[in-house]
């Protein structure tokens, strides 16, 4: 593109240096800027932003630019909280060191942009000062009045400068870096072909063209500074999007973060579509707008910042016609802010019902059709559709008044600047009114432009806004914080259970729903709970998963569990819920999903409820929630997870209510069998499936009424338990009664049976039960081991982890000699204490 150098006097400077200037800032725009997203396509400098329809759309010329320090004073001065916002954003996006190599990267890319339209200038301006010389030269024999040179002096007078494209007068740029070299060797020479006085003659004949580089040193310099530009330009970009993805990124992961550890009360206050607003719309604004966004308003406020430079040090009064409309445009912008923001944040938070009505509907979907409920849903959702519609609309229709008015300013400012050509000025070519037109037009069009894309930006901080609000929400305490106590990896060994004075409130706001609880629950004790709805049982195992907060205490195994690491108290813990929950995914991942184990235990764990011979191989696809599984098949899975994780406590919450009496009864079966040496607490939707449990639990009001065996507890005919049972009509009453006499009389049976060999001392001689055991065992422990004396116990097989010892098998139970050096361990100290050490 070849610049036209405009020489112009004084009282003209002030249109052709707007010309100039804007044609190159247009040209700097449009290499710098880039291609904008969607229809935010680069356009040629000639077409005027105030011809574009006011439209959040709208395509805009590059060479937008004016007014970006008051701009940038406005965001500044918007309130503490949003500059912490941008410091929050731009923290996220890097550390010190990419910030300021970003800064860097853009002021010096900025300064390279400009030295290279500041170089086209000066080469240009050489090669026309080139020009006439060689013109001259030919001329010099012609009579003196017959040269342009005339017109055109140089060194100029005092009203005629040269200026180069950014508005700088080349004569001073000129004679700074030349020291015009004198021809006074050639003077006598000279001398005779000007005529006697002739001091203009002797002056040109005096001067050699002040050219300093060759056309081709020229090209070379300028193609350098292009693929500088270029270079720098990318490097920027990279840079700049490296930061923003950071960011990106960055709030993305905290507040991911923060919501896995927030607390249940969060999720119980915030609907899911709230939460999925926050990751889809705002982090989608965050990733794909914001950085433009950013980048444009950067760029602008760079090239209007060296713009203004250059203008204050040509033509101070230049900057008085700017000055006139950034104020009222700084007044409009500031009245749309405040509106637009409100509106954007209210749009933010109208789309969270769509969007949980939707996932509710999608969820809810069999019912809804089940019962014909079609359209009261489409009611419904289109009531929330127009809601959010109306606060759309609204945003959309305050972008377009506050373009209209930023438009009418530019109209009256434009009308103004012409009327004063036909108030105070004489004398003025058309051509020259045309083109002060043309410039003011582009220079309302560059405000508007820069002030839109702030006020743009600082609506898409909204979302930042939004997303950081999501990392302060409360978290639960002790997730996996170092003051927690770490807990040996067998905890809990035993199972034991003690819930001492224990109260629960899921809020501070709300009443307590459990109130002073005080019980203990034995090693492998299986414990029915029962009571009312609302009665406080799920809550009760909301208290032992620590999901809200607690007075007083629960202890398993002697240990609080408040002082235990959250994530270790919940993954030793196995629940089986009330509603299944399969993740969509392998099976493997869905029994296993930190990958602890070995295919086979998986295999097992199948094959001990029955499914098997259901899937062919551990990579059977489960779909999102178990939809290709039964209900009950479901609660297979989920009790064959809890198997792998062979926890000491496991917890049922009405596990079997949505499951058909086979499936119940052989979920009940697999448990008694599996977990029959682990602690079993069992909310009972059916009373049957706890009457042979060793105690009931019976709750009310948050309360415990009763707690017992449950034959014990029917003695009491004014007790909550035998209304209950009685409540399920005379002959299951009848039926219940005897599930519990007779499990009553077994366990007191089998009390007798493990007193007489749970502990035996097999150094000594006490060999009562299991004679011939005990000294096999002692024999084959001592080889091993090479030990004379020993303290030994016995305990099931299944508790203790294959360590080498011997195991020995009698009356259908294993059992396994654990030496007194594995006893000591501190893993196993918990587990089997040794009677006595020698
Ligand atoms: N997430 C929760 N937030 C607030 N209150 C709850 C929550 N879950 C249960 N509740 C209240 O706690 C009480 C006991 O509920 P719950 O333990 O679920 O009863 P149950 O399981 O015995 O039917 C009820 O009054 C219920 O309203
Ligand atoms: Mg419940």
């Amino acid at each position: 593109m070849v610049h036209h150098i405009p020489v112009i006097t004084a009282s003209q400077a002030e249109m052709p240096i707007w010309v100039t200037r804007h044609c190159i800032s247009g040209r700097v725009g449009i290499r710098k800027l880039g291609v904008r997203s969607g229809s935010h396509t680069p356009q040629i400098p000639t077409v005027l932003p105030a011809e574009l329809p006011w439209h959040p759309n709208s395509i805009i010329t590059e060479e937008n630019e004016d007014n970006e320090p008051d701009e940038n004073t406005e965001l500044l001065a918007t309130g503490s909280m949003k500059m912490s916002l941008y410091a929050k954003y731009f923290k996220m996006g890097g550390g010190a060191c990419l910030l300021l190599m970003l800064v860097l990267s853009l002021i010096i890319g900025q300064s390279a942009s400009s030295g290279s339209d500041y170089w086209v200038t000066f080469w240009t301006n050489q090669e026309q000062l080139r020009k006439q010389y060689a013109n001259m030269n030919t001329l010099e024999d012609q009579p003196m009045n017959v040269l342009a040179w005339n017109t055109t002096p140089f060194p100029g007078s005092e009203n005629t400068k040269l200026y180069n494209s950014s508005g700088i007068s080349v004569y001073n740029t000129l004679t700074n870096m030349s020291s015009v070299p004198l021809a006074g060797d050639n003077q006598d020479a000279m001398t005779p072909l000007c005529p006697p006085g002739d001091l203009a003659c002797i002056s040109r004949r005096n001067y050699i063209p002040p050219v300093l580089f060759s056309t081709e040193v020229s090209l070379y310099i300028y193609s350098g500074c292009i693929v500088a530009c270029v270079l720098l330009t990318l490097l920027r970009s990279i840079f700049f999007f490296k930061v923003c993805m950071n960011a990106s990124i960055g709030l993305h992961d905290t507040m991911f973060r923060s919501i896995l550890q927030g607390t249940m009360r969060f999720f119980d206050t915030n609907p899911s579509g709230r939460v999925l607003n926050r990751f889809s719309k705002d982090m989608g604004a965050i990733d794909e707008l914001l950085p433009i966004l950013m980048l444009e308003v950067i760029q602008i406020f760079l090239v209007m910042s060296g713009i203004l430079t250059m203008v204050s040090i040509v033509n101070y009064m230049l900057i008085i016609p700017m000055l006139c409309v950034a104020p009222i445009y700084y007044k409009i912008r500031s009245i749309y802010l405040c509106t637009a923001q409100d509106i954007k944040r209210l749009e933010g938070v109208t789309r969270s019902p769509v969007f949980s009505h939707v996932s509710a509907s999608f969820s809810g979907l069999t019912t809804i059709r089940a019962s014909g409920a079609q359209e009261m849903l489409r009611k419904e959702f289109d009531s929330h559709q127009d809601l959010h519609t109306s606060a759309w609309y609204l945003t959309i229709a305050t972008t377009i008044a506050f373009g209209f008015w930023l438009d009418c300013v530019s109209n009256v400012f434009v009308g103004c600047v012409t009327l004063s050509f036909l108030v105070f000025e004489e004398g003025i070519l058309g051509a020259d009114v045309g083109l002060a037109i043309s410039q003011s037009l582009i220079l309302s069009g560059m405000l508007q432009y820069g002030i839109r894309q702030t006020a743009e930006v600082v609506n898409q901080m909204t979302a930042v806004e939004r997303v950081l609000e999501y990392t302060k929400i409360d978290k639960e305490q002790g997730i996996n914080s170092e003051s927690e106590k770490k807990v040996p990896v067998t905890w809990p060994s035993k199972g034991a259970i003690q819930f001492e004075h224990t109260s629960m409130s899921y809020s501070i706001s709300d009443p307590p729903v459990l109130r002073d609880l005080n019980f203990v629950i034995e090693p492998a004790q299986k414990v029915g709970i029962v009571g009312r709805t609302g009665a406080g049982k799920s809550s009760l195992i909301s208290a032992l998963f620590r999901l809200a907060k607690l007075e007083g205490s629960i202890k398993i195994d002697q240990v609080d569990t408040q002082t235990v690491r959250l994530h270790d108290l919940r993954s030793r813990i196995s629940i089986i819920p009330q509603e299944p929950v399969l993740f969509s995914a392998s099976l493997r991942d869905n029994l296993d999903p930190f990958n602890n184990y070995q295919d086979d235990t998986l295999w097992n764990a199948l094959e001990e409820v029955e499914l098997k011979d259901s899937v062919e191989s551990l990579s059977h696809k489960v779909n999102a929630g178990g939809t290709n599984f039964s209900a009950g098949q479901r609660q297979l899975v989920c009790l064959a997870r809890a198997i792998v994780r062979n926890s000491k406590v496991l917890v049922l919450d009405e596990a079997t209510a949505n499951v058909d009496p086979q499936t119940d009864t052989l979920i009940q079966g697999t448990i008694r069998r599996k977990f029959a040496d682990c602690t079993v607490l069992t909310i009972a939707h059916r009373l049957n499936t706890i009457m042979d449990s060793d105690r009931v639990l019976v709750m009310d009001a948050g309360t415990m009424v009763e707690f017992g065996r449950p034959y014990e507890l029917l003695q009491n005919q004014g007790g909550y338990f035998y209304s209950m049972v009685q409540e399920t009509g005379k002959s299951t009453a009848e039926q219940l009664y005897q599930i519990a006499q007779q499990t009553d009389i077994e366990a007191t049976r089998s009390q007798k049976r493990n007193s007489s060999f749970l502990f035996l001392r097999l150094a000594g001689h006490v060999f009562e039960l299991h004679r011939g055991l005990a000294r096999r065992g002692v024999q084959s422990v001592s080889r091993i081991f090479r030990v004379r004396r020993l303290v030994i116990e016995l305990v099931p097989c299944v508790d203790l982890p294959r360590v080498g010892c011997p195991s020995c098998r009698s009356g259908g139970q294993t059992f396994e000699l654990v030496h007194k050096d594995v006893l000591q361990h501190s893993s196993y100290i918990t587990m089997a204490k040794p009677l006595e050490y020698f």
